[in-house]
């Protein structure tokens, strides 16, 4: 049997690795073979990119492409032939990331993005997406108590977040089967129990 697919998203400061690696831990405990993994990165030559991602200034163009160039390597080299052994794949971030930063964030048009995942991704959706969402404000603050160091992205303005948080929840609006919007104000315990509830339903 073909493995689920599980992606994390949410604006930086969301809280989304520590409820990526708590969701790997959970999954294993009841039985499954995950494979953890991340985007922009996953593979050799997609963490490469993503250094580059991360620290190089660049047209708003080539950051998408290069996203995206990224996630083919993955999704060829990691994530297909994962889900096709029957494991499950958690992955930080996937193609919403794109529309939410590259689309709502740089104001890449959607459509373009569109197209760059039709041909990238080819059809294979997340079984689920969890979004994690919180007041812009309340991220910022998360993101200087964790790291006095800021990469390309994290650097960026209070305004560019909100566009890109609204880009996420517009993201969750549109597709009500796939995401599950999560309060990431609620304390960890109460998250935890929330993502119990939900991957009990997959
Ligand atoms: P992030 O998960 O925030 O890494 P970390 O928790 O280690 O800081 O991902 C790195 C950044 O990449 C994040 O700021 C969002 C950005 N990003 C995009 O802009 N577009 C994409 O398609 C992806 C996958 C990530």
């Amino acid at each position: 049997m073909r493995g689920r697919f599980i992606t994390l998203e949410g604006i930086d400061g969301a809280g989304k690795s520590t409820q990526h690696a708590w969701l790997v831990e959970h999954l294993r405990q009841k039985g499954h073979a995950v494979v953890a993994t991340r985007e922009p990165g996953g593979t050799p030559l997609g963490e490469r990119l993503r250094a580059l991602l991360l620290s190089e200034p660049m047209h708003l163009e080539t950051e998408a492409l290069l996203m995206f160039a990224a996630r083919r390597e993955h999704l060829a080299l990691i994530i297909e032939p994962a889900l096709a052994s029957g494991r499950w794949v958690v992955c930080d971030r996937f193609v919403d990331a794109s529309f939410a930063y590259q689309g709502g964030g740089r104001g890449l048009a959607w459509e373009k993005i569109a197209r760059l995942a039709e041909w990238t991704v080819d059809g294979l959706s997340p079984d689920l997406t969890l979004i994690f969402d919180l007041p812009v404000a309340l991220a910022q603050q998360r993101l200087s108590a964790a790291s006095p160091t800021r990469d390309r992205f994290e650097q960026e303005q209070t305004d560019f977040f909100e566009r890109v948080r609204a880009a996420y929840l517009r993201i969750a609006a549109e597709n009500p089967q796939r995401v599950k919007l999560i309060d990431a104000e609620k304390s960890l315990a109460n998250i935890n129990k929330l993502l119990e509830e939900i991957i009990a339903t997959l």
